[in-house]
């Protein structure tokens, strides 16, 4: 962990997920300030918008953090450039593979890249256009999701290329016992969102929290496809009404698609809107019926609000105490 700490500017190579909507100033600041890297969800905010949030989290924070940038955001570069104004030290690539020249245009800036590996090819790849480490995220995690297991992709990519490179791993870690395990394998360090999204600091409204606290694991569950002329893109969240009619709702434009009263492009985005504004319909107005409650595997640890320092030094203790056994 020692090196992935070094890398961070942390004193513990945790870092807390960016999550749309609740990593703002206040989680991250916390994160951060409790020996973690807080990093800022940028989402779909504009380059105003994302200014003035680093702005509101450098004013809170002692310690580094970093900003989560989605590759397919339309203004990818002038966020970029709002970073570098702010001299963020760490920019994480989310959501694809970057698309040129922004790897080389953050680290201009003098900025570390973290990027997202899906398969070790592609973590190859990624290292060497210029990622300076990688996150690893297996399927049991929250939110956006692809389709291989934590465990899997620890196996297949860690014994190529942790001991060379920086290899944090995500997905499903609630625990920190878990957390020892991936270190033992080489990663230098973890990613956790669930654990840390319902924390005292998090401006989550309390009815996303008890929702949280009322889950358990089988309950967060992968998004389903019911017809492959629909795409829809893997998350995963706590079912609710929403996911049920989500479901209908595909079964519904399939049919009218079938019938031909629909044409495909119109079809594809009456699927792709359905979830428009969804997850802060959940996580701000606190709608944990119809909104998306995006939550991980791990959500079954998660049983009352704790502070980010409390959560933090639990997880230490619990990685300590499982290496000790050894
Ligand atoms: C509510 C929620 C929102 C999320 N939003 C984002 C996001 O905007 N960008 C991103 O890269 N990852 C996002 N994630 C994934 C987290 O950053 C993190 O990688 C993931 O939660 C780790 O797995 P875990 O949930 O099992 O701890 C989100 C996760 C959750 C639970």
């Amino acid at each position: 962990m020692a090196r992935g700490a070094a890398f961070l500017g942390a004193e513990y190579a945790i870092l807390c997920g960016a999550m749309s909507w609740v990593s703002e100033r206040n989680l991250v600041s916390a994160i951060s300030n409790a020996g973690g890297f807080g990093v800022i969800a940028c989402g779909a905010m504009s380059p105003e918008l994302l200014d003035a949030e680093v702005a509101g989290t450098k004013a809170l924070a002692k310690k580094p953090f970093g900003v989560n940038l989605i590759t397919m955001h339309p203004q990818l570069f002038e966020l970029i450039e709002v970073c570098a104004r702010h001299k963020v030290g760490h920019v994480v690539l989310a959501g694809g593979i970057p698309p040129k020249g922004s790897v080389e245009a953050i680290k201009a800036s003098g900025a570390k890249v973290i990027c997202f590996a899906p398969t070790l090819a592609l973590a190859k790849k990624l290292l060497r256009s210029g990622a300076d480490a990688l996150v690893i995220e297996g399927m049991e995690a929250g939110g956006h999701i692809g389709p291989v297991s934590t465990s899997v992709l620890a196996q297949e990519i860690l014994p190529e290329l942790a001991a060379d490179n920086l290899v944090f791993v995500a997905g499903g870690i609630g625990n920190g016992a878990m957390m020892a395990a991936y270190l033992e394998m080489g990663a230098c360090g973890v990613q956790l969102g669930t654990r840390f999204a319902c924390a005292t600091e998090s401006i989550a409204h309390p009815d996303f929290k008890k929702a949280f606290f009322r889950a358990s694991a089988r309950d967060a569950v992968a998004s389903v496809q019911v017809d492959p002329r629909l795409p829809v893109i893997p998350v995963r969240a706590l079912k609710n009404k929403g996911t049920e009619e989500f479901t209908a709702k595909q079964i519904e434009v399939a049919k009218l698609l079938d019938e031909g009263k629909v044409y495909m492009g119109e079809a594809q985005l009456q699927i792709e809107h359905f979830w428009a504004g969804a997850l802060r319909r959940a996580v701000i107005e606190g709608d944990v019926e119809s909104g998306s409650v995006m939550a991980g595997q791990s959500v079954g640890m998660v049983s009352k609000e704790e502070p980010v320092a409390e959560i933090i030094a639990t997880l230490m203790a619990e990685c300590e105490a499982a290496l000790e056994r050894r």
